[in-house]
């Protein structure tokens, strides 16, 4: 073996045992007591998860007229410090842009600096015949096996219903995965024009402005479509009770409806646009942050399973120089919250330790379910013979403050501030490769490889 993790409780999504994990070229290749190899390392006393998967998150995104504030080389950096290695991103397609042209942009912007390992939806901004008839197709030949729709952002990103079920449609027949951002953006449109127009200019009139039925509305909605167009659909950052309702109703029928939610849901709420001193802008995305009777629904959908993915939609801005952009007017605060660095120990402290699942859950939640469900699996996701080692050790009695100093992503402000986890990782590794030891980063800038993906796990 070139490596051996010695002594170490494995959790995979079904299983707990002790064994010694052997690595040969990047791969793991035994699993047995009592290995030997080139290099030990000691788990004693640790967990070894299979590392996190983050599907959702934009690095150096142009939103909003800025920027988001991590490129692929800080945010890639930043995950595997946390627990993650596999991270797929949103390229996005611009006005008179092909899909190809997109995707190229993306790559570009990832090569070289992505740390850790990585793959891309392609979002879809303008339906073309060249995309349904063509591009699509291609892209799933490339790799990219899933499509993402905005329903909301009036004026940029969002689509008509007629883009949407077109998409359903054409990925039904490429077995490709629809996602879908779920709000209804006209309703917003209104609501936020009505608001500014009323001279109402603080944060708390995001969230105004973003009512939890114009989510469950468009949730609805998708999910019509999908079923119409008799294909899955995937609703991304799912943040309130009414939406999961409509998941819940979906899935009770056997229609394959797959829905992510995000810790910022289920630990903060509207209070937090309430704060002093314009802090409220830090909990600005959308959908916004609910009432706090929304968390326990979205606890007990991770916990039933309505709900199957926890990715983050890591999209930070500084507060000085970004936020403040918006400091007279809600609409023009940029959109978007850090969390790549945070989400696994964030569930692991709050999720397993607070009793609402398992360990082997939680592995399903922030790691198994997303390599299915996305087409990494079984090279991801996992701990078997033939996956890739990438592994997480983690000391489930590490304590660590969230604090900006013991974080490394390239953001002013943790929101997380308050907060020491219980639980978290010491150990990160990649194909084999030690990438995070004790906290710090000692992988390569631009050693993550770009993952051809192949279709969604039958669902
Ligand atoms: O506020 C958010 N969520 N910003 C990122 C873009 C998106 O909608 O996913
Ligand atoms: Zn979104
Ligand atoms: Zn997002």
């Amino acid at each position: 073996m070139d490596t051996v993790v010695t002594n170490g409780t494995i959790i995979t999504a079904t299983e707990t045992y002790r064994a010694d994990i052997g690595i040969e070229n990047g791969k793991i290749t035994a699993l047995a007591r009592g290995l030997e190899g080139a290099e030990t390392i000691d788990a004693e006393g640790n967990y070894v998860f299979p590392g996190g998967i983050d599907i959702h998150t934009h690095f150096e995104l142009p939103f909003m007229g800025t920027v988001s504030a991590d490129d692929f080389e800080t945010g890639s950096i930043a995950a595997a410090c946390g627990g993650t290695t596999t991270f797929v991103d949103f390229a996005i397609q611009g006005e008179g842009e092909s899909l190809h042209q997109a995707l190229q942009t993306w790559m570009e912007r990832a090569s070289g600096k992505a740390a850790i390992d990585y793959g891309f939806h392609v979002a879809i901004g303008d339906m073309t015949d060249e995309v349904m008839n063509k591009e699509m197709a291609e892209l799933v030949e490339q790799g990219i096996t899933s499509f993402k729709l905005f329903m909301a952002y009036k004026g940029t990103f969002m689509v008509d219903d007629e883009t949407l079920f077109k998409s359903l449609i054409k990925a039904n027949e490429l077995g490709a995965l629809i996602m879908v951002h779920a709000e209804n953006g006209d309703v917003l449109n209104y609501l936020i024009n009505k608001h500014i127009a009323e001279g109402k200019l603080e944060p708390i009139w995001h969230a105004r402005s973003h009512p939890p039925e114009a989510e469950a509305e468009a949730v609805g909605r998708a999910i019509i479509l999908a079923r119409l167009a008799g294909t899955p659909i995937y609703v991304v950052h799912l943040s309130a009770a009414d939406a999961l309702e409509k998941v819940k109703e979906a899935r009770d029928q056997g229609q394959p409806v797959l829905a992510e939610t995000c810790p910022q849901y289920l630990l903060f709420s509207t209070q937090h646009y309430e704060l002093p001193g314009f802090e409220g802008a830090k909990y600005v995305m959308s959908p916004p942050l609910r009432d706090k009777s929304n968390q326990e629904p979205l606890w007990q959908g991770l916990a039933s399973d309505d709900l199957q993915v926890v990715g983050t939609d890591h999209c930070p801005f500084n507060f000085v120089g970004q936020k403040d952009m918006g400091k007279d007017d809600f609409s023009k605060i940029p959109n978007g919250m850090p969390g790549v660095e945070t989400r696994v120990p964030l569930m692991y402290h709050f999720g397993v330790n607070e009793g609402w699942f398992s360990v082997n859950r939680f592995v399903e939640l922030v790691s198994t379910n997303p390599a299915r469900l996305f087409g990494l699996a079984p090279q991801k996701g996992t701990i078997s013979i033939g996956a890739d080692a990438d592994l997480v050790i983690f000391d489930s009695e590490k304590e660590v403050r969230l604090s900006v100093e013991n974080l490394h992503m390239n953001v002013d402000h943790s929101p997380y501030d308050h907060i020491t986890v219980k639980g978290y990782p010491v150990l990160t590794m990649q194909r084999g490769r030690i990438i995070v030891k004790d906290g710090e980063f000692v992988g390569d800038a631009g050693a993550g490889q770009f993952l051809r993906r192949s279709s969604p796990a039958s669902i």
